[in-house]
């Protein structure tokens, strides 16, 4: 019997090339890049030189790019991220109730932190999570995390 997979977004089979790409580095670099040996320094400096293609790539800079172990880990570090750093501009944080864990206690910790959260409603569908909010609504102080649900 064949099987289909239909679960891609939770984890997904890894391409061929960045397969073929990772080999060296999982079989015989596998240094960890925080050490000082050379087996360690050759990895960091392919993991750099990967940052710089992933920035050339979204035409950012490198230090811009920042490479996680999960996605709840993206999550936490985002969210928070932002919401730390905008703080001035905004305190008011607005998602909805059908995000992922790694999304919700993120907000949920926020919350405890001081930041005013608005977990919002979805409709049978799971969609138009926002509607009803419009620009200006709370004087413009939202961080929108408008994640299209899975
Ligand atoms: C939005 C979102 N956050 C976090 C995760 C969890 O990722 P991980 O298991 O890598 O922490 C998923 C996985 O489905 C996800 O879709």
């Amino acid at each position: 019997m064949e099987t289909i997979y239909f679960d891609n977004a939770a984890t997904t089979k890894i391409k061929t090339e960045v397969l073929n790409e990772m080999m060296p580095y999982l079989s015989m670099e596998y240094g960890n890049a925080s050490s000082l040996y050379s087996i360690g320094r050759r990895a960091k400096r392919a993991i750099e030189n990967a940052r710089k293609q992933v920035a050339t790539l979204l035409n950012c800079n490198s230090n811009e790019i920042y490479f996680t172990a999960s996605g709840s880990e993206s999550d936490n570090m985002a969210i928070k991220g932002f919401a730390y750093d905008n703080r001035d501009k905004g305190n008011h944080i607005i998602t909805s109730k059908i995000e992922h864990p790694a999304v919700l206690e993120t907000c949920k910790n926020l919350e405890k932190q001081g930041f005013e959260v608005s977990f919002i409603n979805v409709d049978e569908n799971r969609k138009n999570k926002f509607r009803g909010i419009k620009k200006g609504d709370k004087t413009n102080n939202y961080f929108n995390k408008c994640y299209v649900c899975k």
